[in-house]
């Protein structure tokens, strides 16, 4: 059978000759090619190209300048530059058995699934290479945290969060994912509903080296989680709830400073309003601007939306209190619903328009 083994490395150069080695080993009686994409900061390509001229097996090297998606975006650079359809992923730090390489590509062979998942939580799989119990935690509670989030999608997938797992390419829409960081199993699990197997393995403790996971990593797991679960609406309310609060706190600190209520309020509000657009425009709508208009008319447009829902909202709040007979507090609350709705929808058709 055919197979593109596709390896993220990040400075991972003393495991890169045990691991091209052992998979060679593994796979000999199989037709595959080695991809290691590489973001690293030390001597690991002239490793991997060292290591390549000696080996057995074709060993294929993309070193990348931008590192754009971290190691989700490095895998997914390497299921695009594939030779073949079936492709493998796995860690370059042998915590993932090369030895397994066989089941695990001849259970995807068998044609009746799109995606075969390594699980460390399955019978017969193991974790004990996780370095310490709080890193088993984290483990557990985000694996069981993700399964609660996507029921259906996930209903199959004991260890969502793998980095082992072989997939057939022409499964996934590869342009739609957008993976941040680790959990790029996880993006392609969520983003459509895939027929897929498991095979228990044993995560086995780094050859040598050390881990890059980091709580950095971690809290680029939780926007992964709201953005995949729901879509560009939570991240632009969480973005939303954070520009009130520093909104209040900016008030707060300039009236202490002696200014007048109205100024402060003012600052404050074209303060955030400005916060807000940059925040959206980075980390919401990133993948719609468009070429066509620039960021100044985009800022343009959203900037006086925002001053004019906040213009209009007080006559409209003053309006329902005063003849709707609702508490000022309702009131208030009802306003700020439907103009986060509105907000939404106007910066999604209109300010990002297609
Ligand atoms: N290209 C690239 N870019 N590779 C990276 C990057 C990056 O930014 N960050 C890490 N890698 C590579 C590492 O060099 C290694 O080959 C692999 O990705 C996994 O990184 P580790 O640093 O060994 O992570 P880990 O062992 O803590 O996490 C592994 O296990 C987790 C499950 O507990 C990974 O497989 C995770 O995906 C998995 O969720
Ligand atoms: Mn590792």
């Amino acid at each position: 059978m055919q197979l593109s083994i596709v390896v993220p490395t990040f400075n991972e150069a003393p495991n890169i000759a045990e691991l091209v080695r052992r998979v060679s080993e593994a796979t000999a009686d199989m037709d595959v090619e080695v991809i290691f994409v590489d973001d690293s900061t030390d001597a690991t390509p002239e490793t991997i190209r060292e290591v390549a001229d000696a080996a057995s097996i074709p060993v294929r090297l993309i070193h990348r300048q931008d590192h754009i998606g971290g190691l989700g975006g490095a895998v997914v650079t390497g299921i695009q530059a594939a030779t073949y359809d079936a492709c493998l992923v796995m860690d370059g730090d042998l915590q993932h058995p090369p030895e397994d390489i066989p089941l695990i590509a001849h259970r995807l062979d068998v044609g009746d699934v799109d995606l075969v998942v390594a699980s460390r939580y399955v019978a017969g799989g193991e974790a004990h290479g996780l370095a310490d119990k709080s890193r088993v935690m984290v483990s557990r509670s985000s694996t069981a945290l993700t399964k609660a989030m996507f029921p259906r999608r996930l209903k199959d997938v004991s260890d969502p969060m793998t980095g082992f797992f072989a997939v057939d390419r022409r499964s996934i829409d590869i342009d739609d994912l957008q993976p941040r960081g680790f959990k790029i199993l996880l993006e392609i699990l969520a983003r459509k509903t895939m027929r897929v197997a498991e095979v228990p393995f044993s995560f086995a403790d780094r050859h040598a080296g050390d881990s890059k996971a980091s709580f950095r990593q971690g809290l680029h797991f939780l926007v992964q989680l709201a953005a995949l679960r729901f879509g560009k609406m939570s991240l632009f309310a969480i973005i939303g709830g954070l520009g009130a609060v520093a909104n209040v706190l900016i008030v707060w600190a300039l009236t202490h400073l002696g200014m007048d209520y109205i100024v402060a309020a003012v600052i404050a509000a074209e303060l955030t309003i400005v916060a807000n657009f940059l925040l959206i425009e980075r980390f919401v709508f990133q993948d719609m601007r468009s070429e066509a208009s620039g960021v100044w008319s985009r800022f343009a447009k959203s900037f006086t939306f925002n001053n004019v829902e906040l213009i209009i909202r007080i006559p409209v709040m003053a309006l329902m209190v005063g003849t709707g007979h609702i508490s000022a507090v309702l009131a208030t609350a009802i306003t700020l619903v439907v103009a986060f709705f509105v907000r939404f929808v106007f910066h999604s058709l209109v300010v990002y328009a297609p």
